[in-house]
């Protein structure tokens, strides 16, 4: 299986490349955007198991690469981690007809992105997303970010990508939790808007995890169709993007909370998320308690948390989680936003909840 998904956006529209064993062809795709040497971004992790296979394919297009591993983790992902990486960059003697490469996770891809969005005032960049988050969220859109102190993603820009190679094959050497961490956001697609596409995650979506046939790349190709839609209708979220933050509000002030650490991954935080979002539709009346209980039967089935008590260590106090949510981009005025759910397959935006009611929802 072979696919090809085309995120429309006038000069900046790009192909998302989707296929197994696409890593070892991969040099041939990215000779078309290339002149100068490539700074190639990965981490440890990923660099021991893929990056010879990445250069045997580049070298084999004649193309300049340059390894750059950074220490695996969200910790990279910040300000010193930014620094050290433009550094790098910039001592590659890469130019204006390079392009930077990130081949990794979401953690590699969105400070790659930045770096790529600063150095020079904008170089290009593609993505090689190696997680299942990355392959179907974090690679696709253009967003770039770092996080700092204050919280997640919050320093960051726009910055599309030149291409992006998702190899699913890459997907079997992915521990369990980053599987389901990835997995998360697969769910978050259905919940969001495809109800179809939730009922087969709720049949398949086990069978997929396992690697059994082709169901995780199948679910791949529709979830970056699902965000491809979305971003190339309203790539700076002016408005409908940022239903794809579902779970998010919830998520990354979770996530804060615990320190950005090993406790609580991105996607468990998003899972987390998912189930605090249809548990407040439902506490305000307008989503029906049975659309909750079936997202949280299948979490639960697949192995990803649904509720707060499930974070290891002390549990975050309903104060904190808000103070938090309160630095969330989508916060107007100090009111939150909230993507709440009508039913399953179906997300909207609410600028008027009550902080008392989500207070009452986190201390329940
Ligand atoms: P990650 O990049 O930290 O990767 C998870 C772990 O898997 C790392 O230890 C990594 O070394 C390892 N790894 C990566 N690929 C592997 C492979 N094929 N085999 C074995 N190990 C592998 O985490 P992630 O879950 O990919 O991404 C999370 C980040 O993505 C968060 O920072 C989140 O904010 C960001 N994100 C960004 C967007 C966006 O639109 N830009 C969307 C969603 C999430
Ligand atoms: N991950 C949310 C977005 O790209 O908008």
């Amino acid at each position: 299986m072979s696919e090809i998904v085309r995120i429309d956006l006038a000069e900046r529209s790009y192909d998302i490349h989707v296929a197994p064993g696409l890593l070892a062809r991969a040099g041939k795709l990215i000779s078309q955007e290339v002149t100068g040497p490539v700074p190639l971004v990965t981490d440890e992790n990923v660099a021991g198991l893929y990056l010879d296979q990445l250069m045997t394919t580049l070298k084999g297009e004649r193309i300049d690469a340059r390894p750059i591993v950074l220490p695996p983790g969200e910790a990279t992902k910040s300000f010193p981690g930014l620094e050290r990486l433009v550094g790098a960059i910039l001592r590659t003697g890469a130019d204006r007809g390079s392009v930077v490469v990130a081949l990794g996770g979401g953690v590699i891809g969105d400070v790659a992105g930045l770096a790529a969005a600063l150095v020079k005032r904008g170089m290009g960049y593609v993505q090689i997303p190696t997680t299942l988050l990355a392959q179907v969220d974090s690679s696709v859109g253009g967003k770039t970010a770092i996080n700092t102190t204050e919280g997640k993603n919050l320093v960051g820009l726009f910055h599309q990508p030149k291409l992006v190679v998702v190899d699913t094959d890459l997907l079997r050497t992915l521990p369990r939790r980053d599987l389901l961490s990835g997995y998360a956001e697969v769910v978050k697609y259905g919940v969001m808007g495809d109800a179809t596409f939730f009922d087969g995650l709720e049949q398949s979506g086990i069978k997929a995890l396992s690697g059994e046939g082709n169901g995780m790349a199948t679910a791949v190709v529709h979830s970056c169709r699902i965000k491809a839609a979305i971003v190339t209708r309203d790539e700076r979220e002016f408005g409908e993007r940022a239903l794809l933050n579902l779970g998010h509000t919830f998520g990354h002030a979770l996530e804060a909370a615990t320190g950005f650490s090993d406790r609580l991954l991105h996607g468990e935080a998003v899972a987390i998320g998912l189930a605090l979002a249809l548990a407040l539709s439902v506490k305000l009346g307008l989503c029906p308690r049975e659309d909750l209980l079936r997202v949280l039967r299948h979490l639960r089935a697949v192995g990803l948390p649904g509720s707060i008590d499930e974070i290891s260590g002390k549990r975050p106090s309903a104060d904190e989680i808000i103070r938090h949510m309160k630095h969330d981009k989508k916060t107007r005025g100090g009111r939150m936003t909230f993507i709440l759910v009508r039913r399953i397959g179906e997300a909207f935006q609410a600028y008027d909840v009550e902080e008392n009611l989500v207070r009452e929802l986190l201390t329940d």
